[in-house]
């Protein structure tokens, strides 16, 4: 495989570098914890067979058809809406994801960002930052219990999941859901119940978000639907920024049409210091870290290896995002 070049545009754990190289392909890294300036990733995709690459990434029509020779492009993640696929698919590009080894990490974070939410936590650990703890206070800074609570899941899939399995064991929440299509496994699992889309809003208690970025889930949670949610409910995201408009969740906050969010995820990313989601009580924000577990990000970049090891030595990808393109 010496003659095959992989470039891996991100500096990732050693683990999926270390398999490549041990196949003897020849892999080319950045070594920047930055992002790689566009310019510099186009030039050296365009030097190589292969792409191994992340959500900095932008893959979109211009770098596809510059870079039209790309062999596999291998995503380091399990979301891809960084990458135009159609486009990729149009092209003859086979491309490659890794599901599974980050579902528990991320649905650890999304319940930990439901329950931050519910008892304000971040917002109660700056007053200790900022010298304003004085005493103990009966009656100020009360939080919302979860026991009972109804979970709506957007998205039930491996993530949602995990998470209502989560919420079902520590709190007996009653799980509703909506999806593209009804998940019945997991309908048995959970006993979860599926519902229309306005009734998911109504309904839930706690609302997360589990789905995939596209034409159809952008901006989805807008004005209209936090008009539709409860008063006393909580919106949790971490699945993409782009899923919710994220001046109609401060909106919706201020207004009280909703009472709390967790995010994992902000539109846009990085979310800015100054930005006000920072400083309201029930509002729990986190820098994208859903699957920053050692035992994720190994998995990860085992997987993203396999996907162009197994298609170089046996015209298969194990993890396919679209399997229609595979010629051999
Ligand atoms: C991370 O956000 C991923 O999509 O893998």
């Amino acid at each position: 495989m010496n003659d095959i070049k992989i470039f891996v545009s991100s500096v990732l754990p050693q683990i999926g570098i270390n398999m490549l190289r041990e196949e003897n392909f020849n892999v080319i890294t950045w070594n920047d914890d930055n992002p790689i300036p566009r310019d510099i990733l186009i030039k050296n995709a365009k030097q190589c067979n292969a792409l191994l690459c992340t959500l900095t990434a932008k893959i979109d029509a211009t770098f596809l058809h510059e870079c039209s020779h790309l062999e596999i492009i291998s995503q380091f993640g399990v979301g891809y809406d960084n990458i135009n696929i159609g486009e990729a698919t149009k092209l003859g590009i086979p491309v490659g994801n890794t599901p599974g080894v980050l579902t528990n990490a991320t649905a650890d974070i999304a319940f930990g960002l439901m329950i931050a939410a519910s008892r304000k936590m971040f917002f109660m650990h700056k007053k200790i930052e900022k010298d304003q703890w004085k005493h103990f206070t009966p009656t100020s800074n009360l939080g919302i219990e979860l026991n009972n609570k109804t979970l709506g899941i957007f998205g039930l899939g491996r993530i949602g999941t995990e998470m209502a399995k989560r919420c079902k064991g520590a709190y007996e929440m009653n799980v509703i859901y909506h999806n593209r299509t009804q998940n019945i496994e997991a309908e048995k699992l959970l006993n979860a119940k599926y519902v229309g889309f306005d009734e998911l809003l109504a309904q839930s208690d706690v609302l997360s978000v589990h789905c995939i970025l596209s034409e159809e889930t952008k901006g989805i949670f807008s004005k209209a639907a936090f008009d539709k949610m409860k008063p006393t409910s909580i919106f949790i995201n971490t699945s993409r920024g782009a899923v919710h408009n994220e001046e109609d969740l401060i909106q919706a906050l201020n207004d009280g049409k909703i009472w709390g969010a967790g995010l994992d995820v902000t539109n846009p990313e990085p979310m800015q210091p100054g930005n006000p989601l920072l400083n309201m009580p029930g509002v729990a924000v986190l820098p994208h870290i859903g699957s920053a577990t050692v035992e994720a990000r190994n998995g990860m970049s085992r997987l993203a290896a396999e996907n162009i090891i197994e298609f170089y030595k046996n015209g298969r990808i194990p993890h396919f995002v679209n399997s229609e393109v595979i010629k051999t």
